[in-house]
This record gives structure tokens, sequence and C-alpha cells, in this order.
């Protein structure tokens, strides 16, 4: 009989403060899985429970909450007890106590006092009888660690590999490496939660201006800006140690980013205060801090490929966003294949709870992050007569988007079933001409409404990768960067780096996803370039669309000047 799984993400009573999402799994397949931001509108919906998130997994399957056959919750906030015995050093993997754990656990007043003091299942359970009532099917918990790499290895295809999870703090734990096989996953080594890569990057998020735990992505695109500083990396190498055995505790080890900061105050002089132009000094650090990020990890993967003989690598945890880091991984002579979740944040949790439950070889092969929803013709017509907004319906759609494209129109674009994940994958997109660098300058400026430098990524045919990138290989999830082939470098300014001309593109395949397919191929035909620039609809600061009554707000409150929804298109 087949079951339905629902899994969560709860960013309240002691599972994390950020990032809660809900998925739920048919018959061992994921069917539906959406981030609460995208609901409630809050960016990484901090210190939320993902009721809206979880209501909306049970409306698309047209099922009650005692419908659902498990629930599973990627977290066990009772192994934080084992934080001060990890960064003591006292415990090597963790395993070791996890069984003693589970024992006293069993003790329902053990249980009560760790309730009140962590955050229990019996909170989350309590909410959930408030919201859908009795009786609620059973509530499982997973480590979150476990979670992020079952979701980076049961998808992956591969038969045996070596997981690598990365990202701020577990339970207990930052960094953890895996082996999956066959049975499931194993746990190697576990960094403590104190030494995290995951903060250290957060901590020079902050030094530089940005938010830690959210500008990450901004220093790793600020980092090719800058170049080698032997000043700078002799400075920061004598507070952090790189390699598989990294220490940057004196940065991430009391706890708080602020603490990491007045280090690096110590060290460099004042922060960099938010609007403040950058200088060479900010830039070279966003340099050398990427460059010790990739030597860290790289010799990680080099020692445990080598300790097993492994050629296939898996990753996830907040850190594998970095795609340029998962260039130079994927770049490594040990590694054969190198497979990266794309739903890598905490949000991904859930995906990985879920196929936690199943044995590795059940698990399909990851093959899509169209998980959320869409909306009908009918629904969106609709919408668009109820509020006096005029629209045509064009008998080659494609082929007039492409059209004023090439033209130089920004497009917003919206079809099918919402992305989830960080990227908007050619659903929810912002489209623009890559051919030019003013495409990039007018994106930031019109629309995104951020800083010019910002770099942008494209999308491409996947049949015509190969003309434009290095060693190319399919890319559907924009989490890998790649060089590009020098003299088709003129074609695509838009999208290149400026600082070292590298690219992150999604590569397309018409099974993958055939209007957007349509599109390139048409804007192909028009242009001889199979590129789009393709970046996330929504404006600066906030979650991407999910509605089209969301998507005709920005339309109008953001310079574009195409709106497509679905078979409609809008012209300002
Ligand atoms: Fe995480």
């Amino acid at each position: 009989m087949p079951e339905y799984v629902l899994a969560f993400k709860p960013a309240v009573d002691g599972y994390g403060v950020h990032d809660p999402s809900a998925v739920i799994f048919h018959d061992r397949e994921l069917i539906f899985g959406i981030e609460e931001e995208r609901l409630n509108r809050r960016k990484t919906a901090p210190n939320c429970f993902p009721i809206q998130a979880i209501r909306a997994c049970l409306d698309h399957c047209d099922i009650e909450m005692e419908d659902v056959d498990k629930i599973l919750l990627p977290y066990r906030p009772e192994l934080k007890l084992l934080q001060p015995l990890s960064s003591s050093g006292q415990i090597e993997t963790g395993v070791e106590v996890l069984n003693f754990v589970d024992t006293i656990q069993a003790t329902p007043l053990i249980q009560r006092a760790l309730g009140g003091r962590i955050g229990s299942k019996a909170q989350i359970e309590r909410r959930l009888r408030d919201e859908f009532g009795s009786p609620l099917p059973p509530v499982e918990e997973h480590s979150h660690h476990a979670c992020h790499a079952a979701s980076a290895f049961h998808p992956s295809g591969f038969h045996q590999a070596l997981v690598v999870t990365l990202d701020g703090k577990g339970e207990y734990d930052s960094t953890v490496i895996w082996r999956g096989t066959s049975r499931g996953i194993d746990r190697i080594k576990t960094y403590p939660a104190e030494n995290s890569l995951g903060r250290f990057y957060g901590v020079i998020t902050n030094y530089l201006g940005y938010r830690a735990f959210n500008g990450e992505g901004k220093v790793m695109g600020l980092a090719p800006y800058g170049s080698e500083n032997k000043s700078i990396e002799s400075k920061l190498r004598s507070i952090v140690d790189t390699g598989v055995d990294y220490d940057v505790t004196l940065l991430t080890g009391e706890g708080t980013i602020d603490h990491g900061v007045s280090v690096l105050e110590d060290l460099f002089g004042k922060k960099r205060s938010r609007g403040e132009e950058f200088t060479d000094f900010h830039k070279d650090l966003a340099f050398v801090t990427q460059k010790l990020l990739e030597e860290t990890v790289t010799d990680i993967v080099r020692t445990y490929t080598d300790e097993f003989g492994l050629h296939d690598v898996a990753l996830a945890g907040g850190v594998a966003l970095n795609c340029k880091m998962n260039k130079q991984v994927m770049e490594m002579d040990c590694v054969d294949n190198l497979f990266i979740q794309p739903v890598s944040s905490d949000a991904g949790l859930a995906v990985g709870a879920g196929m936690l439950r199943y044995r590795p070889s059940s698990v399909p092969d990851m093959s899509t992050v169209y998980w959320g929803p869409d909306f009908s013709n009918e629904s969106i017509a609709e919408i668009l007569d109820r509020n006096k907004i005029d629209y045509t319906k064009p008998d080659n759609l494609e082929a007039r988007v492409a059209e004023r494209i090439a033209d130089g129109a920004l497009v917003g674009w919206f079809q099918g079933r919402l992305e989830m994940g960080p990227r908007a994958l050619g659903n929810r997109s912002i489209l623009a001409d890559p051919r030019t660098e003013s495409s990039r300058e007018n994106v930031n400026k019109y629309v995104k409404h951020r800083e010019g430098w910002r770099p942008f990524a494209p999308s491409m045919l996947a049949e015509a990768a190969e003309e434009y990138l290095q060693h190319a290989e399919e890319s559907p999830y924009m989490i890998k960067t790649f060089e590009t082939i020098p003299e088709k470098r003129d074609e695509i300014m838009g999208v290149l780096h400026p600082g070292d001309d590298t690219t992150r593109p999604q590569t397309v395949r018409e099974s993958q996803n055939p209007r957007y397919h349509r599109l390139l191929s048409e804007f192909e035909r028009q242009t001889g370039v199979p590129v789009l620039l393709n970046t996330s609809f929504n404006d600066h600061g906030e979650p991407i669309v999910t509605t089209p009554q969301e998507a005709i707000k920005d339309f109008y409150g953001m310079g574009l000047d195409v709106l497509v929804l679905e078979d409609y298109l809008l012209e300002k």
C-alpha cells in the first residue's frame, strides 16, 4: 500500500531558526515541496513553524493530516547534549554516544527535562494537534547532518560515494564525512560545531558589511574582483588552519558571529559598514577567504576519497551552495563524478529526512526541483480580468518573447511549478539578453535594485553547453561554476563574472522544461545564441514570487518591460 510521508523543517522550539520548509512523498517519490518563505513572504522565514508549507503539501495531495502515514523531522534537539563532548575531542564520530542518547530518551522523566531545556518533539506535536487535530501520525526525528547527507547521496545515482556535509551548525556538528553505500550512510568523522566552515564564511560576510547566513553568495561573487594578497593571507592564516585538520575556532568557537567579527577587527581594523564603497582590501579579503575555504574542502575530499578508494562525491549543507568551491571539487583528479543537492540549505533538510526513510537504491535519481505550486491559464485570466489588466495570448508566445529579449526588454517569466531551492530555473525567472554587459547593469539597476557589480548567470540549451563551457557537463541546477571558451565570451558578456570570465549555468533539456527549452531555441533561431540571462523573479531582499498576483505586483513595481504568465503576455 503506497504511503504518504510528510517531512518538514521547523524553525522554532529548538529546531533551528531559519529556512523552514515542508515536502511530501508518495510511494517513495517526492511529489510536492516548498519553503515557508515562499508562502509567508518573509525571506528565510526566521523563527517560523512551516504551517503554510505543511498545508500546501496536504492540499496538493488532497488529503488530511490523518491520511499521512509518517511525519519526519530533520533534527534531534537532544543531540545538542553531545556538543561539549564533541568540542573537547572526546568523540570522533558521535556514533558511539547516539545509542546512549537513545536510551536516556526512552525515560519519560529525562525526556520531559530535556524537552523543557532544549526543545522537543512534544512541542512540535502540540503545535500540529492545535492546527490539524488528533490523532497525529507517528513523528520520527533524524539528525540534521544525516538529513543533509541523505539529500546528497540517496538521489545521486551513485552506488557508493564519499559524502561531505558542510554548514554552520547541526545539533553538535558543523562538517561531517560520510560513506554512502547500498545500505545507507555511515558517519566517518565529525567536526564539532565550534569549528565551523559555514560560520567562518559567515563571520567574513558580516565583517564585509552583509548579513551572515544571508550574504555569503555576495562575498563569493565579490571574491573574483580581488586578487592574491600576501599580507591579508598571512594575517588570516595566523588565526585559522586550513586543510583536512582545519581549525577556525578562534573565529567561530564562541558561537556568535559578533565575536568572530571582533577578532577580525583586532586583526584588520574596523569592519565595512553597509553601503560603504568596497576597497581593494575588501575584495582581496573575499578572495583570500574563498581560497582558504576551497583549500580546506578540496583537502578533505582528497584525504577521504583516497582513504576509502571512492571517486564519486556528494555534497550538501549551506556551504555547498558555494558554486566556486564546487568547481574546485569538480575539477579534482580524484573526483570522477560530483553530485550536489541543489536544495542544500536547511530548507533541503526535509528532502533528506524523507529520503533517509528508504534504501538509497530505491530513491529515484534527482531529476527536478519543480516541486511547488502551479497555476492554470483559467485562474490567471480570471485574476487579470478582475484587475482590469490588458493582456494578449500570442500564438507563438516563445517567438514573441525571444524577439522582445533580443530587443533589450527585461522579461518576467512565470510558468509551471515553482522551484524549490535558491535558484529560479525557468519557471519563476527574470530573463534578459546575455550578449551585452549593459544587460547585467540594467537588470541590477532597474529590476533587482542592487549593486551594479553583482554577476548574473545564464540558462543555455544543454545541447550547446560544449560550445560555451570548458569541461562542459550537465548542470541543471546552477550550482557549479565553469570556465568559458575564450572565443565565445563575446556572445555571453552579460552572464560572465567580470572578475574571472567564469559562469554558473543552468543547462536545459527539453524533457526538463519543454516551454523554457522552446524559448531558448527560439532565441537561438533569432540571434544565433542559445543562451539567456536568468535570475530569480523577486525584488531585492524578497523571496522568489510564488503566485501570479505576486508576479503582477512585481511587474508594475520593478523595471520589467514584459511579463509572461503561462500562455498570456503583458507589456508595458
Ligand atoms: Fe544545515
